[in-house]
């Protein structure tokens, strides 16, 4: 067996992928003719133009819109893990944005309903698990921000269908002026009903902004963190205490434009320092990526060996909000697997 095909089957879990950013380019177009939304043209290649962070979002925020009822949310989902289960994917922390549907009359309720639906359907079927991760978008503010956090915590309260599956809170799109602290009461909220938490900091923006998102929001994760070697002290922090950063090479080359090259990326430094790395691709479907490619792609441009493939397939694993028994499980499962893919790889290691 090539390295390429033991990548893609090494089992992986990823804690940093929008769920919108997942959605198949059929699904796209059917979506928008079933909604109304106009879409330039149905060819992804010439739709999905953007050279840097914000204007990639103008694309995320289009194909968001084609998102209109339940059982739409509830496809995205189940598409979205059938496709990542199709490159090793084994579990996954998904994000999910609905500022702009619930701004436009959607309600919190059968978004999270539809999305427990799609996962629940594609678990039965793939054995992938996954869980949610409800993301405040920066972009409306912070006091919609509070509100999704508010009317969450109401849908827990209530059992309301899926709201189990919603383990924590995020922060994401556009970082370039916005104060990441306008946040910290809908995190504060969050933290204080048990929803895990975690924020975007640092793709397009400053140590400074990193340093906020874990003392003022209660980040336990930092998501991108690519500017976190500018800064020693923040560097020795996150090394030791061990936060994960759900890097994603890739998307900070084709999306943010923040890195020219994939070899160019601080990745492996990043590693070296003592961060927990991991690695992940954000918006797969709107960057032509999946979670194998990712690894191989990484593979090839830091120099890694198979073995250190392994240790980030296990990274990841560690960086999970799973309880330690479920961790313990998962790892060993990824241990006697890479062993198995190992004792097929040729040449052998
Ligand atoms: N950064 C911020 N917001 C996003 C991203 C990202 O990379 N992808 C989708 N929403
Ligand atoms: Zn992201």
């Amino acid at each position: 067996m090539d390295v390429v095909t033991a990548l893609d089957r090494l089992p992986k879990v990823e804690l940093h992928c929008h769920v919108e950013g997942t959605m198949r380019p059929g699904t796209v177009v059917e979506l928008a003719g079933k909604n109304g939304v106009e879409l330039r043209t149905s060819d992804p290649t010439e739709l999905y133009r953007y050279s840097n962070l914000d204007t990639f979002l103008e694309i995320f925020w289009l194909v968001q819109s084609t998102l209109g009822s339940r059982e739409d949310w509830a496809r995205l989902a189940y598409e979205s893990i059938v496709d990542g289960a199709a490159h090793g994917l084994v579990y996954r922390e998904t994000f999910f944005t609905p500022a702009r549907h619930l701004d436009a009359g959607q309600d919190l309720a059968d978004i999270v309903a539809g999305l427990a639906e799609g996962l629940a359907a594609a678990e039965g079927e793939t054995g992938v698990r996954a869980m949610l991760i409800a993301d405040i978008d920066r972009a409306y503010g912070a006091a919609a921000g509070l509100a999704m956090v508010k009317r969450l915590v109401e849908l827990r309260e209530g059992a309301s269908p899926g709201a189990e599956r919603v383990i924590g809170v995020g922060l994401d799109s556009t970082e370039l002026g916005v104060d990441p602290t306008d946040f910290a009461e809908a995190f504060e909220l969050a933290g204080k009903v048990g929803l895990r938490r975690t924020s975007h900091q640092g793709e397009e923006t400053p140590p400074s902004h990193i340093w906020a998102g874990l003392d003022v929001l209660g980040s336990e994760r930092i998501d991108h963190g690519l500017s976190s070697l500018q800064d020693p002290e923040l560097t020795r922090r996150l090394a030791g205490e061990r936060i994960p950063l759900t890097v994603c090479p890739n998307s900070n080359v084709v999306i943010a434009n923040a890195v020219p090259r994939l070899e160019l990326h601080p990745y492996r430094r990043m590693r070296e320092a003592g961060l927990l790395a991991t690695l992940n691709t954000d918006d797969p479907a709107l960057t032509d990526l999946d979670l194998g490619r990712e690894y191989q792609s990484c593979m090839e441009a830091f120099g890694y060996r198979w073995e250190d493939m392994v240790a980030i397939a296990l990274d990841g694993v560690e960086a999970t909000w799973l309880d330690e028994s479920d961790k313990r499980e998962l790892r060993a499962r990824v241990e006697r697997e890479a062993a198995k893919l190992a004792a097929e790889l040729d040449p052998p290691r």
